[in-house]
């Protein structure tokens, strides 16, 4: 349930920093100066059907034409109504086709240090066995299949094939329990399984098929299970049901037309924890999706065609689905896929693999960046990172230092950052600088993409002003969005477009400067609460990550008698000594950065913050500890358990 109070947000935060884009680079971008994004913006939000239905003609390949741009019946939209394409086409045949067969698409690194290149025509080959492979045990389109595998290209050729036959998949971060994978099986009826017998991480396989067969045994649905050899461990193969992938996919034959599918034909279901409750199926369609992925990628990763792309994201994300797979896949970029841990087998895997592989492009996670931080420099000034020429950053708001580390360190002061808003549910990016054309700021998301008109609103649906944190919706439909949650059409439309009618709620907070710049103030239900005013996570968390000795802070709301909530925060420190002289600077800083109210009534001293699987801190089981509460909510999603142990016996 949203915060009810008004949503009205108080800002503390001031940052001035601004960043043009280099001029070498702004001369070679796709789009090339403030002038020609709002031009385009403007184009775009004039005629938003036009706009999109001439888009999708010219970058998608069609079996037969749509008729329809948009039907929209809110909350229910469709996309280009009457079309047939295939989002596995214009993937990978597409390229073929038009004579580029011979191009690279995947480079990829085994964690132990193996590695593999795909050419597209490499890829169109394994896919089409892939789904010989799936026809064979019976798939059909519409039928649903579960991936449990680690990042290998198997994934991605699985993934492809599957959208190859119009089977949906629906990809399980292979960190997950059996529990988890069961309870996604049978939500989405899933009639295959396709896994690995292990997978590397820091230097020991995981038991994929080991999780996969507890699993099994709780998914009535599922009759058969996949198996790639991967970690060569030994396994357990239950007869009639599992097969190896080599005897099943590698003799199958490489012939396999893709199917015309009608544009709306589900694509794929991407599971999602809500903040209680059971996880969301997020579904997503075939053309909407197809045209939103590759035109975001191109958009803001300013595409070229020499680029070495690396997206650090797993697959098991939508990340992972959208810019390590359809959206550079479809525009026919080099994509770098690496199977295993940051760490592995030291601090500087990462920055080896861009040095050796000569990555031109980099996308990963703050948590990511706040880990090399803590690591220290010395792992990154060890290697030659001058091919880079372009960064980013997803998924959770960037803390202004933590981006100037990037920026000097990662970066060398010449790379311009895009730092991307969106989420599972809008299938692509909605507000990020395009690099060549608007210039950054630490912190900012900056501006919409064209064709994404936002506003922020307080909860009676009235635009809020200037620098005025309040909800974040979006005004009209775009291709990316989602069609729905899998089987609860009815939580759909409470969740997402029924507290602000007509729009889509998307339940985070922001704020919109002066210069039209968007401020990503954090999830809607984590605004603390202090003697009436409303205030940020991230401001204050920011606030504390800008001092020297901080390397992560959590910000949450305590109960008070007097202020109604006390600011409560967890910090992980750098190098520095934890104990009440930090403690009193800590508090002295925050003052300093943004105000007396923000100013921490408690600091406790943390070695990890509790984070989900894909890195997101977990303010909400912060805030029953911080109450001196049990937690409560669900920790199904929670990447560490022993964390929040060691948080609560923390209490010095
Ligand atoms: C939520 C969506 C989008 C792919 C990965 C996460 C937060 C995401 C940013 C950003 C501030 C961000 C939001 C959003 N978030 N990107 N650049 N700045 N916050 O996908 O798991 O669906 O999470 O992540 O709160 O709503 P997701």
């Amino acid at each position: 349930m949203a915060d009810q109070s008004g949503g009205g947000i108080d800002t503390v935060m001031h940052e001035e920093r601004l960043f043009p884009p280099p001029p070498e680079f702004a001369a070679q971008a796709r789009i090339k100066s403030m002038e020609e994004y709002e031009s385009l913006w403007r184009k775009a939000a004039a005629d938003l059907p036009k706009f999109w239905g001439d888009m999708a003609r010219d970058e998608l390949h069609w079996f037969e034409p749509f008729d329809e741009t948009l039907r929209w019946n809110e909350p229910v939209a469709e996309w280009f109504v009457g079309g047939k394409t295939n989002a596995c086409y214009n993937c990978v045949d597409k390229h073929v086709v038009e004579g580029h067969g011979d191009r690279t698409a995947i480079i990829w690194e085994g964690e132990p240090g193996d590695e593999r290149t795909l050419t597209y025509a490499e890829l169109l080959s394994e896919v089409r066995k892939c789904a010989n492979a799936l026809k064979s045990l019976g798939i059909r389109a519409g039928d649903v299949v579960s991936l449990y595998m680690p990042m290998t290209p198997e994934l991605a050729i699985a993934m492809l094939a599957c959208a190859r036959v119009g089977a949906i998949h629906s990809v399980i971060f292979a960190g997950f329990s059996a529990e988890a994978i069961a309870e996604r099986n049978n939500d989405a009826g899933a009639k295959l399984v396709i896994t690995a017998d292990g997978g590397w991480r820091r230097g020991k396989v995981l038991p994929l098929k080991e999780t996969v067969d507890k699993a099994l045994a709780k998914s009535s649905t599922v009759e058969h299970c996949i198996v790639l050899k991967r970690a060569g461990d030994v396994v357990a193969m239950q007869e009639d049901r599992d097969h190896w992938w080599h005897d099943v996919v590698d003799g199958a034959s490489d012939q396999c037309p893709a199917e015309p599918l009608d544009s709306e034909t589900p694509l794929f279901i991407l599971y999602t924890s809500g903040s209680t409750g059971k996880p969301k199926g997020i579904k997503h369609t075939t053309a909407g999706y197809s045209l939103y992925a590759k035109k975001t990628f191109q958009w803001v990763f300013d595409h070229r065609d020499d680029d070495v792309y690396w997206c650090t994201a797993d697959c098991g994300w939508i990340t992972g689905h959208s810019y390590v797979v359809y959206g550079p896949l479809a525009a026919g970029a080099k994509v770098l896929m690496y199977e295993g841990a940051p760490n592995h087998p030291a601090e500087d895997r990462f920055w080896d693999i861009v040095e050796r592989h000569k990555v031109t492009v980099f996308y990963t996670a703050p948590t990511a960046i706040r880990a090399f931080i803590k690591w220290g420099d010395e792992w990154v000034e060890k290697h030659d990172l001058s091919s880079l020429r372009l960064l980013g950053t997803v998924g959770e708001g960037i803390n202004p230092e933590a981006w100037m580390w990037y920026h000097k360190v990662i970066g060398n002061e010449r790379c311009p950052i895009v730092d991307t808003w969106w989420q599972t549910e809008t299938g692509g990016i909605m507000m990020s600088p395009l690099p060549g054309a608007i210039a950054t700021k630490p912190g900012s998301c900056t501006k919409p993409l064209p064709g994404i008109v936002p506003a922020i609103v307080d909860s009676d649906g009235h635009e809020v002003p200037t620098d005025q944190g309040g909800w974040l919706t979006v005004t009209h439909p775009w291709p990316g969005m989602l069609r729905g949650i899998w089987g609860d059409m009815d939580r759909y439309q409470e969740v997402y477009w029924s507290q602000v009618p007509g729009k889509y709620l998307a339940g985070d907070n922001a704020r919109c400067d002066v210069d039209g710049y968007y401020w990503i103030m954090g999830r809607i239900d984590d605004v603390l609460n202090v003697s009436g005013h409303r205030l940020s996570t991230i401001e204050i968390e920011s606030a504390l990550v800008s001092h020297p000795a901080v390397a992560e802070a959590a910000a949450v709301g305590r109960p008070h008698d007097l202020k109604g909530e006390a600011v409560a925060v967890f910090v992980t420190l750098k190098q520095a000594e934890p104990g009440d002289e930090l403690r009193t600077e800590l508090r002295q800083h925050v003052r300093n950065e943004i105000g007396a109210l923000a100013q921490p009534d408690d600091i406790r001293f943390t070695g990890s913050l509790p984070k989900t699987r894909s890195g997101k801190i977990m303010r909400r089981l912060l805030k029953d500890i911080a109450a001196g509460r049990e937690a409560v909510g669900d920790t199904t999603t929670l990447e560490d358990y022993s964390v929040l142990a060691r948080l609560r016996s923390d209490d010095e």
